[in-house]
């Protein structure tokens, strides 16, 4: 079984695909994880995630390794766990920006390919449904408004204990969002054959029993 599960960032597309792995007792991918691992070793280096030529020969001395499993991605660059860095905020907007790179998006589309043909998975991202596995058995599109995608994450990075801004956090996430969306290769976009959930006034069990509604049904 493959389950894709696409849309922008905030909507609920992690919680649900870890719910639903550990429901149906598959395997989840993170792909914006490993988005993130390229993007924090560019800036880790000092290259411009817009530099392709560099990006392109960075691609050719990094090796991405994921352990995907029901609980979550561990994502591992030239093998330092780096599950943890990734998350940071910095890196958010380092890795929508390199993901909008050809060469970035053929390495990253055929390693997501090989690990998801492993096993029954379900892959959260942006391509999933449209690129990755234009086949899967079931597709998701998980929007919500930005003004309720922005809240969450500030209720998030608050009982983090960490200092945010929530009109900040919604202008950053109105800017990746038109990132992700526009960009030329593999936009953000819902599959024509995907299920279309809003998530802006549901809770994460009303989305769930959404989906395993879908999935039940075949
Ligand atoms: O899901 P996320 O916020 O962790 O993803 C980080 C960035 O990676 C996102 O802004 C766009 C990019 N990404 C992508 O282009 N394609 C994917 N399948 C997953 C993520």
């Amino acid at each position: 079984m493959k389950i894709a599960i696409d849309g922008p960032s905030g909507a609920g597309k992690s919680t649900l695909a870890k719910i639903l792995a550990s429901e149906l007792g598959i395997t989840y991918l993170d792909t914006g994880a490993m988005y993130r691992a390229l993007g924090l070793k560019a800036y880790r280096l000092g290259i411009a995630a817009n530099d392709e030529p560099k990006v392109k020969e960075l691609i050719g001395n990094t090796v991405i390794d994921v352990l995907a499993s029901e609980g979550g991605t561990q994502v591992f660059l030239d093998g330092e766990d780096v599950s943890t860095q990734i998350r940071e905020h910095h890196i958010s907007k380092m890795a929508s920006d390199i993901s909008a790179l050809h060469c970035v998006r053929i390495f990253m589309v055929d390693l997501q390919r090989k690990i998801a043909s492993l096993r029954p998975s379900v892959l959260d991202g942006r391509d999933i449904g449209t690129v990755v596995l234009p086949n899967a058995d079931y597709k998701f599109y998980l929007t919500a408004s930005v003004e309720e995608r922005a809240h969450r994450r500030y209720l998030e990075l608050l009982a983090r204990g960490e200092k945010c801004d929530e009109a900040q956090i919604r202008e950053d996430i109105a800017k990746r969002d038109y990132n992700d969306m526009n960009r030329q290769h593999s936009p953000l976009k819902k599959a024509d054959d995907a299920i279309e959930i809003d998530s802006t006034s549901l809770s994460v069990d009303e989305v769930k029993q959404k989906m395993l509604g879908f999935i039940r049904k075949g």
